[in-house]
């Protein structure tokens, strides 16, 4: 694990209330839309990469979902999700990991759906980006899903203090290969807690082969 990165996030989670981050979302509208097409049981492993403090959470176990696990290389951020979801937390597995280079992820079973919302944009560098997607191809089952929220072709190129590679659907099938199909997608423009806004691209995929 990349000691300055987890720091710098931890860094973040530490200095802000949670509510006022730069991509706090009181609820998860996009993510729980694309979520809906995936036809998911209950029972589905749910694996959320760089999770956060997201409320995405919230609203899955409020859902029902039993196998939800929670990943993020900032413990801080772990931490900070875990009280707030109070008793509701011990349903959850939680991994504390970097995504480019995975100790514990690389050893999980098998998932239903891979949710990743604002992480792989930090990943400027080709080898984060072939780790990123090498982790996520040995993990997601045939027939599961892929669901990136990433910042698209007009979004900022800069986010948190760090420099981000914009997507566009097209970057992202290539990036997955032929084993993937898409399944939708659309552009997104989140309202910052500031007021500013932060154009993003929501795709789901679906594994076929
Ligand atoms: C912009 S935040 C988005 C958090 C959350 N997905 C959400 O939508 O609220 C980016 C998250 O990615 C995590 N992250 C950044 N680099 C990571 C890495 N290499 N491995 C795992 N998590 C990482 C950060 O700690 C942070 O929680």
């Amino acid at each position: 694990m990349t000691l300055a990165l987890k720091n710098h996030w931890d860094s973040a989670y530490e200095a802000n209330d949670i509510s006022k981050l730069g991509w706090y979302e009181e609820f998860p509208e996009p993510s729980l839309q694309l979520i809906q097409n995936c036809d998911l049981s209950k029972n589905a492993r749910v694996l959320n990469v760089g999770v956060g403090t997201s409320t995405l959470i919230d609203e899955l176990v409020n859902q029902g979902y039993k196998n939800i696990i929670a990943s993020d290389i900032s413990g801080t951020a772990i931490d900070k999700l875990r009280t707030r979801l109070g008793s509701k937390k011990d349903t959850i597995e939680w991994i504390i990991d970097d995504i480019t280079n995975p100790t514990h992820l690389s050893k999980i079973e098998p998932v239903d759906l891979w949710h990743d919302r604002a992480v792989l944009h930090f990943f400027t560098k080709k080898k984060e980006q072939n780790a990123y997607f090498s982790l996520l191809k040995k993990l997601v089952k045939l027939n599961g899903y892929v669901l990136i929220a990433t910042f698209n072709k007009d979004g900022a190129t800069m986010c948190s203090g760090l420099p981000v590679h914009r997507y566009d659907k097209d970057m992202l099938l290539e990036k997955l290969g032929v084993n993937f199909k898409l399944i939708k997608y659309f552009n997104f423009t989140y309202s910052m807690p500031s007021g500013d806004t932060r154009p993003y691209i929501y795709a789901l995929f679906k594994r076929t082969s």
